[in-house]
C-alpha cells in the first residue's frame, strides 16, 4: 500500500488476538503498522508482533523490489513492534539499527544482541538524510514507554507517531476512529497526559500532512480533528457534556436506583446519560466514558466493609490515570453499616480538581421514599 510516492505500508492485521497487551478486548482485531521509506537509502520503520514474522517479511520484500534496507528505525521496544528485530537482522544483517540509548538497553534485555550488530544511537532532534528525505528523531518518553521516539520526514511531511494516534481494530474492518482510539488512549497512554501534551507541542511546530501511527489507520484528511481530540484527552479536558453512571449491583436494587436516576437526569434535559454495569461491561470502555464526559456518578454496594470489587478496580483505573477536572455524585447501598460512599470519596483524595455533589444517596437495601427523594435531589444537582 502506497502512503506517498516513496513510503509504503507493510504492516499486518491480527484477528486471532484474544486480549491486546494481556487485558484489552479487540472485537475488530488489531493492526501492527510498519512502513518503508524508499530513497537513495532505505529505512524500515519498526517491525511487528512475533506471530506475523513471515507475512511482514514478505510485505517488506515486495516493497523493497529487490533492494536491501539500509536502516531499521526502532521507535518503540514494546514487543508488538519490536519482536521481529532479530528475525529481520537474520535476513538483512547489514542493516544499521537506529534507536536511542534506552532503546538499545531494552533491546539487550529482550534479545541476545550480536556484538557486531550495526547500530546508530541517536539523540532527540538528530537528523538523518536518506537522500531526498530527511528524518528527524524526536523523543517522546512515556508515550508510551521511556524509550519511545517519533520520526518526522520533512520531504513528505509525514509524522511517524509511534503509539500516539493509534487505536484498537484491524485495518480491514471499517469502524469509527474516535471510539476505539479513545478507549486505546485512556487504557494505554492515559496516565501520561503530560508527556502526550509535550509531544503535541513538538508536533505543533511541524508542518504535518500525514500521521503514520503504529496502530490504526494512516491519518491524512482533517488532521485538526485528531489533534484536537488528542489535545483534549491528554489535558484531561472533558470531551463531551454529559453524565456517565457506573454501577455494580448484587440483587438488582442498586441497578433499579441507577435506572431511575438515569430517567430523572434525562427528564431534566441532561445532554447525555450513559450507564454501565462494571461487572458485565468492558472495563476499558467504562474508563473511556469516565474520561469522555464531564460528570460521573458512581453507585455501588458496601461489601466486606469496603466497596464491591469491580467498583474498587474501576476507581483504581481512574486515579492511576490521573482522573481530574470532573464532578462526581455518589450512590451507596448497604443493608447494615453502609460505608461505600465514604470509601469511594476517599479513593479520590489525591485526585486534582474533583468536586463532589452535595447530595449523597444512601439506600438501605431497597429504594424507599427517602432514597427516591435523595436520588431526585442528586439528579437536580448533576443534570447540568
Ligand atoms: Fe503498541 Fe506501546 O505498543
Amino acid at each position: 500500500m502506497e502512503i506517498t510516492k516513496d513510503i509504503r505500508y507493510i504492516g499486518v492485521n491480527d484477528h486471532e488476538l484474544d486480549l491486546f497487551e494481556g487485558q484489552y478486548i479487540v472485537p475488530n482485531g488489531m493492526a501492527y503498522n510498519s512502513y518503508v521509506i524508499l530513497d537513495e537509502k532505505i529505512a524500515v520503520m519498526d517491525t511487528v508482533e512475533v506471530k506475523f514474522r513471515d507475512q511482514w517479511l514478505s510485505n517488506l520484500e515486495a516493497a523493497l523490489g529487490g533492494r536491501k534496507p539500509d536502516y531499521l528505525v526502532v521507535q518503540h521496544m514494546e514487543p508488538d513492534h519490536s519482536a521481529n528485530i532479530m528475525e529481520f537482522l537474520k535476513v538483512y544483517p547489514d542493516t544499521t539499527v537506529i534507536g536511542n540509548g534506552k532503546t538499545f538497553t531494552m533491546m539487550g534485555q529482550f534479545f541476545d544482541l550480536d556484538p557486531d550488530m550495526k547500530k546508530m544511537v541517536v539523540k532527540s532532534g538528530e537528523k538523518l538524510s536518506l537522500g531526498s528525505h530527511e528524518l528527524t528523531f524526536v523523543f517522546a518518553p512515556m508515550v508510551h514507554w521511556p524509550e519511545v521516539m517519533v520520526t518526522y520526514d520533512s520531504k513528505d511531511k509525514v509524522l511517524f507517531s509511534a503509539d500516539a494516534f493509534g487505536k484498537f481494530g484491524a485495518l480491514d474492518v471499517e469502524e469509527d476512529w474516535a471510539c476505539e482510539a479513545r478507549r486505546y488512549y485512556f487504557g494505554i497512554v492515559g496516565k501520561y497526559g503530560l508527556q502526550a501534551q509535550k509531544l503535541l507541542k513538538s508536533a505543533a511546530g511541524l508542518d504535518i500532512q500525514t500521521i503514520c501511527p503504529l496502530h490504526g489507520p494512516v491519518l491524512k484528511e482533517n488532521l485538526g480533528y485528531y489533534l484536537d481530540l488528542y489535545d483534549k484527552w491528554s489535558s484531561y479536558t472533558p470531551e463531551s457534556k454529559g453524565v456517565f453512571i457506573a454501577y455494580t449491583s448484587v440483587y438488582g436494587h442498586t441497578k433499579e436506583a441507577v435506572e431511575s436516576l438515569a430517567a430523572m437526569l434525562e427528564e431534566k434535559g441532561c445532554e447525555k446519560v450513559s450507564v454501565a454495569d462494571l461487572a458485565r461491561d468492558d472495563m476499558a470502555e467504562c474508563v473511556e466514558d469516565a474520561f469522555r464526559y464531564d460528570r460521573l456518578i458512581l453507585a455501588t454496594t458496601t461489601y466486606n466493609n469496603d466497596i464491591f470489587p469491580f467498583m474498587r478496580t474501576f476507581i483504581d483505573h481512574l486515579t492511576e490515570r490521573g482522573y481530574q477536572n470532573r464532578r462526581i455524585g455518589l450512590v451507596e447501598n448497604g443493608t447494615w453499616a453502609p460505608v461505600a460512599a465514604k470509601t469511594m470519596k476517599g479513593m479520590f483524595e489525591k485526585s486534582k480538581n474533583i468536586t463532589f455533589a452535595e447530595t449523597t444517596v444512601t439506600i438501605k437495601s431497597a429504594l424507599k421514599d427517602d432514597s427516591r427523594a435523595a436520588l431526585a435531589q442528586l439528579a437536580e444537582e448533576m443534570a447540568h
